[in-house]
C-alpha cells in the first residue's frame, strides 16, 4: 500500500483544480479503504466549482460515484473482506470523494459488491444515477421527498403498476437513463410494470431508450403544448406520475401540464413550477428528490435496493449505462466537467481511472 496518492484537489471555493499528492488514510473501526479503479462525473462536481455550493470546507475532493476494490477495512466491519469489488457513493468530505485513488468509506448501504459481468467503468456510473431514480420514485418509507411507490425490487414490487402510465422526461440523461449504469429510471419503472412508458430525448437516441424499456420516445424539443399532444395521442389514462431527470424550469412546467390532478410530479432539481399554475391545480404534488443513499429518510428503501442490486444486475433487469473513458486519469476530469456543462455529453456517462493519472 503506497503512503501517498494523487488527488484533484479544489483549492478554494470556485477556485481552480489542481493535481497534488496527499496522504493515504488508514480505516478506522467502522471504516473501509477502497483503491477507486473508476469514478464518474456528475454535472453536480462542476456546479459545486463554478457556484461554490454545497461545500463549505476547503481545500475540498469532489466525486459523487465510485467503483474499486476493497484494501483494508476496520476491526468493526463485518460485511465485506479486502478484495471484494464494490460501488459506492462517495462526495459527502474529502475521505470519501471519488476524484482521488484511495478513498475511506463508512461500512453500511453506500458499498456495494457487484458481479463480474460489470466492469469497474460501468460499475462507477451507477450509484448516483440510479439512487436519484430509484429513490425520486420508490422511497416507499420516506416522509417526503419521494413518490413513494413500492419498489419493484422488494418482495411483491414486480408488476405493481401493471397498465398505468408513466412519462420520464429526459431518458437520455444519467439520471433518466437510471443510474444509467444501472437501469434508468426507464428499466425500473419497466420492472414495476408500468405501461406505457413515455420519454422525451434526442431522436438519435430513441432506439437506445426503447432497449431499455421506453415504449414511446418524444423528441425532447416539443413544447409544453405539443407534448401534451403527442402523450394524448399514445394513452387516455391519468399520469399520477412524471419523472422529471432534467430538471430546467421548463422540462418541471411541461411535466406539471401533463399530469393527473391529484398526481406527483418528481424532479431532480429544485422546484420551479410556476406558483399562478400550482394555484389552478392544488391537488398536484411536486416532488425534489435528493438521490442519496446515505439520506437518514431513504435509508430503508436504499437497504433493500443496495441487498438487490447485484442480482438485479446479474439478472440484466438493470443494465449498466454507456461509459466514455476519458484519458489521463484524475487529469482528464477538468475537461470532462467542461463538456458536461456546455451539454456536450449524450446519453453517456464519463469516467475516469484515477491510477492512471501520471
Ligand atoms: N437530485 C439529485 O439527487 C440529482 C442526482 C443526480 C443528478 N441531478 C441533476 O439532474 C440533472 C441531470 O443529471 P444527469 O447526471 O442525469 O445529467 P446528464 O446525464 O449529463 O444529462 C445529459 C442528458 O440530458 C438530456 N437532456 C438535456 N436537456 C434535456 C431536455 N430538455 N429534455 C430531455 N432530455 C434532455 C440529454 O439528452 P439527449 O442526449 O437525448 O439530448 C443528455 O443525454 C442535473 O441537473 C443534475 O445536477 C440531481
Amino acid at each position: 500500500m503506497p503512503s501517498q496518492q494523487k488527488a484533484l484537489i479544489l483549492r478554494s471555493k470556485q477556485g481552480e483544480f489542481a493535481l497534488e499528492d496527499i496522504p493515504v488514510p488508514a480505516p478506522g473501526p467502522h471504516q473501509i479503504l477502497v483503491k477507486v479503479e473508476a469514478a464518474a462525473l456528475n454535472p453536480l462536481d462542476w456546479k459545486i466549482q463554478a457556484f461554490g455550493v454545497m461545500r463549505e470546507t476547503y481545500p475540498a475532493i469532489l466525486g459523487f460515484d465510485g467503483a474499486g476494490v476493497v484494501e483494508a477495512v476496520g476491526a468493526e466491519v463485518q460485511d465485506l473482506v479486502k478484495g471484494d469489488r464494490i460501488l459506492f457513493q462517495g462526495g459527502h468530505d474529502n475521505n470519501s470523494s471519488t476524484f482521488q485513488q484511495y478513498v475511506l468509506l463508512p461500512a453500511g448501504v453506500s458499498a456495494k459488491v457487484f458481479p463480474s459481468t460489470v466492469t469497474y467503468d460501468e460499475a462507477a456510473s451507477i450509484p448516483v444515477g440510479l439512487s436519484a431514480a430509484a429513490l425520486g420514485l420508490f422511497s416507499h418509507y420516506a416522509p417526503s421527498g419521494s413518490a413513494k411507490l413500492y419498489p419493484p425490487w422488494e418482495e411483491g414490487g414486480r408488476g405493481k403498476y401493471v397498465n398505468q402510465p408513466i412519462v420520464i422526461l429526459g431518458g437520455a440523461s444519467s439520471v433518466g437513463h437510471y443510474g444509467t449504469p444501472v437501469v434508468s429510471s426507464i428499466q425500473l419503472a419497466e420492472l414495476a410494470g408500468f405501461s406505457p412508458i413515455i420519454t422525451t430525448a434526442s431522436p438519435r437516441n430513441a432506439d437506445l431508450l426503447k432497449s431499455l424499456g421506453a415504449t414511446h420516445v418524444l423528441d425532447r424539443s416539443l413544447t409544453a403544448d405539443a407534448l401534451g399532444v403527442e402523450v394524448a395521442k399514445i394513452t387516455s389514462q391519468p399520469f399520477e406520475v412524471v419523472f422529471d431527470a432534467v430538471g430546467l424550469p421548463a422540462t418541471q412546467n411541461s411535466a406539471f401540464d401533463i399530469l393527473a390532478q391529484e398526481g406527483q410530479l418528481v424532479t431532480v432539481r429544485q422546484d420551479a413550477v410556476g406558483e399562478a399554475k400550482k394555484a389552478v391545480h392544488p391537488g398536484k404534488r411536486v416532488i425534489q428528490v435528493y438521490g442519496s443513499l446515505a439520506v437518514p429518510y431513504h435509508h430503508k428503501a436504499a437497504a433493500s435496493l443496495c441487498a438487490a442490486l447485484s442480482s438485479l444486475l446479474e439478472e440484466g433487469a438493470i443494465k449498466p449505462m454507456r461509459v466514455e473513458v476519458l484519458p489521463g486519469g484524475l487529469a482528464g476530469i477538468v475537461s470532462g466537467l467542461e463538456r458536461l456543462k456546455d451539454n456536450q455529453v449524450s446519453a453517456a456517462k464519463l469516467v475516469v481511472r484515477p491510477h492512471e493519472t501520471r
